[in-house]
């Protein structure tokens, strides 16, 4: 974990910086500016910490939230494989990628487990899962590869283009009930 912290606090450095040096030109281009991010995971119909979603059986019509400090962003409803994919519509500015990528989010299931199994009526806790990095892509087409936590170097300056009209891509840890 200290590793990925470590990598999580130097892009917050290179993100706060690039977030302080475009504010003349954020006002004339702000809607290019605009980036999207996309949340996918898979919801287990289960309860524990760390539930592993390769052996849970899935959750399919669950609703599902993302929250940041409290506040909800976004929200999807899982598919009838448990899939789910949250779209935040176009974000200007950097305030919410500066909060997704200092890890302040987390999705939550508002669906009752005792939806997927009945068993589970009784079952305390929510369903909530951290975030995890899948990678960036660009607006304009260049340098669209998705980056892996493992290339910090190509990571930054993916994050960056990701900023500037592009996508970011984030998937869910491992859920849990808490
Ligand atoms: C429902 O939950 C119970 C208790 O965890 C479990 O034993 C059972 O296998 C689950 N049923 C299905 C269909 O997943």
């Amino acid at each position: 974990m200290a590793p990925k912290s470590l990598a999580l606090a130097a892009l917050l450095a290179v993100v706060a910086a690039v977030g302080l040096v475009p504010h003349g030109a954020e006002a004339v281009t702000g809607a290019a500016t605009a980036t999207n991010v996309l949340i996918s995971g898979i919801v287990p119909c289960s309860t524990g910490s760390s539930i592993n979603v390769a052996t849970a059986p899935v959750f399919p019509n669950a609703g599902v939230q993302l929250v940041c400090g409290g506040k909800v962003v976004a929200g999807a409803t899982s598919d009838g494989t448990g899939a789910f994919l949250i779209n935040t519509g176009p974000v200007v500015g950097t305030d919410l990628l500066t909060v997704l990528l200092g890890n302040q989010c987390k999705v939550v299931v508002i669906t009752p487990l005792a939806a997927c199994n009945v068993s589970l009526a009784g079952a305390t806790g929510t369903l909530t899962a951290p975030l995890k990095l899948l990678g960036t892509s660009t607006g304009t087409g260049s340098g669209g590869d998705p980056l892996g936590l493992g290339g910090i170097i190509g990571l930054v300056s993916g994050i960056i283009s990701g900023i500037l009209g592009g996508i970011l891509n984030l998937g869910t840890q491992q859920f849990s009930t808490i």
